[in-house]
């Protein structure tokens, strides 16, 4: 029986992956017996032409205008199986989670959750707000699956493409369509049974380069964090700047006739960071805690 896929693609970086997807359906359209309509939201369209800039047309499945509410399978009437937006932008996220059909992604994908059908996010995006994580929440309880575009190394993938193909591959398995994109977790020693004992190759941490991958530039190891004092510099590094480290503490400096950037004051040591000496001075009243009494101001005077 003919399987009826949409797939959506919204205006989020990582449009190699709705590339890849697009070409193994194309590859597989007859063997699998598939029907596979595509709409770009508008933004997507131009960070397609960035990101992968060939006509996606030559995959030769109809594609739809964004606003084009007419489109089959804007209906549930016209019982497509699943549908995927890959990539999958977080304010794309955000209206199909508050059902906002102002774009026939938006409407599709309302419809595949009204149908309780498969609908597949691929979210790219990082790092998250809250915002966006509850978002996620609220399509996952209404049926979706949100699957962020986040590669995997373990099947050792040597190119640009077998990268990508370990998100595509678990996108179409989503989808429930049968592939070997990329080589399948099957216990350690079968994953790599003719694998040499690891060298021991020293820790670089902390301190100096890690040694140069082969013909490769050396990977400076990280300078932020708690530790990030102790790290001997990095010697190809440039000299560090004399701008003095503002935390924790004082305004950062204003940039050349910017505006100072507040440091961030909430987290566990907040109460340690003096304030920002233009910030207002702050209340003396009491923050009262939800469920307790708003203490009185204090001009009331107190009833008797
Ligand atoms: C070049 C470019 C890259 C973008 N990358 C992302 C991204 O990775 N994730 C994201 O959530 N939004 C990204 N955006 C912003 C979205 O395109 C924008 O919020 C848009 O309104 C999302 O709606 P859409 O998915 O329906 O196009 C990008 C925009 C541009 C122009």
């Amino acid at each position: 029986m003919t399987r009826r896929i949409v797939v959506g693609i919204g205006g989020a970086s990582g449009q190699p992956y709705a590339q890849r997807v697009l070409a193994f359906l194309a590859d597989h359209r007859d063997t699998l017996d598939l029907d596979v309509h595509v709409v770009f939201s508008r933004t997507g369209r131009l960070v397609w032409q960035d990101e992968v800039g060939e006509d996606a047309a030559q995959y030769g499945f109809p594609i739809h205008p964004p606003g084009d509410m007419t489109a089959p399978f804007a209906s549930g009437s016209s019982r497509f199986d699943a549908m995927v937006v890959v990539p999958c932008s977080a304010g794309g996220l955000a209206r199909i989670a508050h059902g906002l059909s102002t774009d026939l992604i938006g409407r599709a994908a309302d419809v595949m959750l009204k149908e309780r059908r498969p609908l597949v996010l691929v979210l790219r995006e990082s790092p998250y707000s809250l915002i966006h994580l509850e978002n996620m929440a609220a399509v996952t309880r209404a049926g979706a699956l949100v699957m962020p575009a986040s590669p995997s190394f373990y099947s050792n993938p040597t190119t640009r493409t077998a990268l990508l193909d370990t998100v595509t591959a678990r996108i179409l398995d989503q989808l429930g369509i049968d592939n070997a994109l990329m080589r399948r977790w099957s216990g350690r020693q079968a994953q790599r049974p003719d694998a040499p004992a690891a060298p021991p190759r020293p820790d670089p941490l902390p301190g100096g380069p890690v040694p140069p991958a082969a013909g490769g530039d050396p990977i400076r190891p990280w300078r932020g964090g708690p530790d990030a004092a102790s790290v001997p510099a990095h010697p190809d590094a440039p000299a560090a700047s004399p701008r003095p480290d503002p935390l924790p503490g004082g305004p950062v400096p204003p940039a050349a006739g910017g505006d100072p950037i507040r440091p961030w004051r909430g987290g566990p040591d907040a109460a340690s960071v003096p304030p920002h000496p233009d910030a207002p001075a702050a209340s003396s009243r009491p923050d009262p805690l939800p469920g307790e009494p708003v203490p009185a101001a204090a001009s009331t005077s107190e009833t008797p």
